[in-house]
Order: C-alpha cells, then structure tokens, then sequence
C-alpha cells in the first residue's frame, strides 16, 4: 500500500507557509487543475491494478471507479490547501488553524445542513460533526459544488479583508452561481447548492499519510 497511487496521482498545494489571511487556490489554479483532470481523469484508474490484503479487496464497482490514493499530508502549511485526484476528481485537504476552526461556531442556523443529515452525498458518520473531519484541523472534501458541479474557490480571508462582506467567516465560494460553504464545506441556506461539499472515505495510515477513498468499512 506503501506507494499507492504515488505515481500517479497529480497534486499541488497553495497557501505555502502562510495563514488564514491568504486565499487558494487560485482563479488561474482553480481552471490549471480542471483543464489537468479534463485531459487525464483516467489517471486515477491507473493505479486500480495495485493489489490489497485480501480482506480489504475493493469489489468491481470499485475498481471499476478508481482505486484509493496515498496522500502525503505533512507538507500542508497551517492554512494551506492541497489538491490531489482521485477518480478524476479534485479532492482538497485543509490543514485548518484554530482560527479557522473557531470559525465554525454559531453558523448553524444560517446554513441549510449543519449537521450533515442530507443523504444526497452522504458524509461518513465519523465526519457528521461540526469540523466534518476526523482531526479537526485537516479536512477532506471533494472540490465540486453540489448544485452543477463547478469547482468552488477557496475564500479564507475573513470579515472586512474579504471580498465577501464584513461578517464573512471565511469558507468557499461557487462562482457560478453564488453558492456559499463554510470552512467545514457546509452549504449556506437558501443557496442554489442543494448540499454540503462531499466528504470522501478516508482514513489515517500514519499521522502524516491519509487514505482517499478507502476507511475501515471498505472502499468508497
Ligand atoms: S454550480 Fe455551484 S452554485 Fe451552481
């Protein structure tokens, strides 16, 4: 499992070294790793021959998808996003600040399901809290809006610093249509995103190394 779908996997990391105050990805990031997943969103598939313990042996569907990528965490900055494929699909881990996370209390009655009940895309139980992760800080989420599936911007600069008003807590933003998310990927109410950003199986392999696509019950 050590090198699984290292090899083929394509990732990038902005917010380098910085805080909660600086946004990512970028508008020209953003469209870089779309035309990327356009142009390979097979790659993923590539890495479906590599072989698992045999009680953890993905089923055809599964295979058929895409198998699980390894992913590095440890070089992710505090307030840094990375990007990586999986199964053609932009997935980004957050390695939140306490800032960030302390963003998320209070939001509840503004957005439309906070507690991640909707079963549209289902979150794993161990991510139906208010982070919607495992660890608090970094979290784990699909990079595609729940409306029409464009892939929202990161829009980490809070309150009057922001382009978003000055009670913005920081989160995403769809831009095709004005959908609104939380730092935790939650929907706002009364938004044309009928959904949280989903939230993928995933596990820890070590503190460092995480798992997309695959947890303890088996592969997504
Ligand atoms: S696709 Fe995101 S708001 Fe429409």
């Amino acid at each position: 499992m050590g090198n699984m779908g290292e090899n083929t996997k394509k990732e990038s990391i902005v917010n380098q070294g910085v805080s909660f105050k600086q946004i990512g990805p970028s508008e020209s990031e953003r469209r870089k790793w779309l035309i990327a997943c356009g142009a390979t969103g097979g790659a993923a598939a590539v890495a479906a021959g590599i072989p698992f313990a045999v009680s953890m042996a993905p089923s055809e569907k599964a295979k058929s998808a895409g198998a699980p990528v390894e992913v590095d965490i440890s070089n992710i900055p505090p307030g840094g996003l990375k990007t990586v494929e999986w199964r053609g699909k932009p997935v980004w881990i957050v390695r939140r600040t306490p800032e960030m996370l302390e963003s998320l209390d209070g939001l509840d009655s503004k957005l439309a399901d906070p507690k991640s009940a909707r079963k549209e895309y289902p979150t794993p139980d161990y991510a139906k809290n208010t982070h919607r992760s495992i660890k608090p800080e970094i979290f784990v989420t699909v990079g595609i809006c729940s409306h029409l599936g464009c892939s929202p911007v990161s829009k980490f600069v809070k309150g009057a610093g922001s382009d978003m008003g000055n009670d913005w807590p920081g989160g995403f933003l769809c831009p095709c249509h004005g959908s609104t998310f939380d730092i935790a990927g939650r929907v706002y109410a009364n938004k044309p995103a009928p959904d949280n950003l989903e939230v993928p199986r995933h596990m820890y392999v070590t503190d460092s190394k995480i798992v997309i696509g695959r947890d303890e019950n088996g592969e997504a």
